[in-house]
């Protein structure tokens, strides 16, 4: 009895150690890329202050007239993952690691860093379209928020439309938000909106969150219903952060940096001290209604989400799978250390290791643990390939670009890629040269060689 006691104590006490050495890693990393924001951002006023004619040099040019008219290319629209943010955060600090500079014409919304894949899906069509957000009356009864939102007075590409359509590219998360659009469009879901499919031409997912992620669960996600929280866990202290934050809803913070739960109205100024207290113990609120981003990141919320997704037979998909292990005899490890981000490591290592309780159901028919095991240390690699389940879309595997020109619509090419989750984001010395090959081929692909009906002159090619 004694020794079971005490191994239960030990178990517990490991428990609490990873618990705060994984919250010191994330919490140093969040305040590492805050006060680097911060850092920039005074540099460049220092820099502005210096050299005063220097402003104007660097913006670009967009009114120039002529056969290259860049208003004529259809948007290339980048979006963002989980803790996420799009141009305009966190001063001039770049999501996509500067990627955004190399087209003439590139989008970077800024969805909430944290609001679920449905509300950021809502979001992103108003950012594009213009207009007030509107996040569906039923949607917003059920998850107790306003069901109106933020005002887009003038739309980021309001002549989009069947001839009109974008590119989208999404990482992380930003990949199943971009399949959620694309399926409210073709279900004509916007009010006062024609809406199809075909608005959309190609959807390109890096490390795209199609099927869920184990890592979820190591986080703090209950692992049986995939959508309540452990009682103590990185999520709840995350939780409460949020909470905090959005209460004392200090404005010049919320400018550089938006957890995106405004339409929740947790300002004190709104539901005052017992707000407070009803939104800590768990009674309203994002995370007591689960319409935030983690409920749709587990392998349960996903499977709900894509049973009525769709692969459209117009659009041209694309995927890039990231991993970070290999197999040595029979077991999944991290593929080296130097490679693996801090912020990573641990859990790298404990996807690898990861077993669904056994006496909890499994999250669907046919789950295994070992197909989950390769991972980036965010994501399974398997839920990135392409969206298979409940049922599995076309598909076809890339080792060679050159072999799948010309690209057909309706199927989703993918390739892998070593590396771990945030490779290819916010810091691009980490990825060096393959940073560049990624991004180009990507913008490459979208310019050269996907295009419908009337195929886009070679010169709209940038350079
Ligand atoms: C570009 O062309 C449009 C119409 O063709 C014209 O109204 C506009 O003034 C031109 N802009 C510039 C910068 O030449
Ligand atoms: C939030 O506040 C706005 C106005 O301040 C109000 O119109 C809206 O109904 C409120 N929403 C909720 C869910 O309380
Ligand atoms: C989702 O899980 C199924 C079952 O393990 C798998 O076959 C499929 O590849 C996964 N989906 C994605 C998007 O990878």
């Amino acid at each position: 009895m004694v020794v079971v006691k005490m191994i239960r104590w030990w178990i517990l006490a490991l428990q609490l150690v990873e618990l705060c050495v994984s919250s010191l890693v994330h919490m140093s990393y969040g305040f590492y890329i805050f006060s680097t924001a911060v850092a920039g951002d005074v540099f460049q006023a220092f820099g502005d202050w210096f050299s005063k004619p220097n402003v104007i040099v660097g913006e670009k040019v967009v009114e120039s007239n002529g056969s290259t008219n860049v208003e004529d290319l259809p948007p290339i629209v980048l979006v963002h993952g989980i803790f996420g943010f799009g141009k305009g955060r966190l001063g001039g600090l770049s999501y996509f690691a500067g990627a955004e500079k190399k087209d003439d014409r590139v989008l970077v919304p800024d969805l909430g860093s944290l609001t679920s894949v449905y509300d950021r899906a809502r979001e992103l069509f108003y950012y594009l379209k213009g207009g007030q957000v509107d996040y569906g009356e039923e949607h917003s009864n059920a998850c107790g928020h306003s069901q109106f939102g933020k005002v887009y007075e003038q739309g980021h590409y309001p002549e989009w439309d069947d001839d009109h359509p974008v590119h989208f590219v999404g990482h992380s998360a930003g990949a199943q938000v971009v399949r959620v659009l694309q399926q409210m469009l073709a279900d004509k879901a916007f009010k006062g909106h024609d809406t199809s499919e075909n608005w959309v031409i190609s959807i390109t997912a890096l490390s795209g969150a199609f099927n869920g992620t184990t890592r979820t669960y190591l986080d703090g996600m209950q692992t049986e219903d995939g959508k309540s929280l452990k009682p103590i866990c990185l999520l709840q202290l995350c939780r409460i952060g949020v909470i905090l934050y959005d209460w004392f809803d200090i404005s010049w913070l919320k400018a550089y940096y938006n957890f995106g739960f405004d339409h929740f109205n947790m300002s004190w100024k709104k539901t005052g001290i017992w707000g407070l207290v009803d939104l800590l113990l768990g009674n309203s609120g994002p995370f007591a209604s689960g319409d935030w981003i983690l409920p749709d990141l587990t392998i349960q919320g996903s499977v709900k989400i894509n049973s009525h997704l769709n692969t459209f037979p117009n659009t041209y998909y694309f995927s890039y799978a990231t991993k970070r292990t290999s197999k040595v005899m029979g077991i999944t490890l991290p593929s080296g250390i130097s490679g693996i981000h801090p912020l990573l490591f641990i859990r790298v290592l404990q996807m690898c290791q990861w077993r669904h309780p056994s006496d909890v159901p499994p999250p669907f028919k046919g789950y295994r643990d070992e197909d989950w095991w390769d991972n980036d240390g965010a994501l399974n690699t398997i839920s990135m390939t392409h969206p298979c389940f409940p049922v599995e879309h076309p598909n076809h595997l890339v080792v060679k670009d050159s072999e799948c020109q010309p690209l057909h619509p309706g199927i989703w090419y993918f390739k892998y890629v070593e590396g771990d989750h945030i490779l290819f984001v916010v810091n691009r010395e980490r990825a060096g040269v393959q940073f560049d090959l990624i991004y180009d081929s990507i913008f490459e692909r979208c310019r050269k060689h996907v295009f419908r009906k009337r195929p886009t002159m070679p010169d709209h090619a940038p350079q």
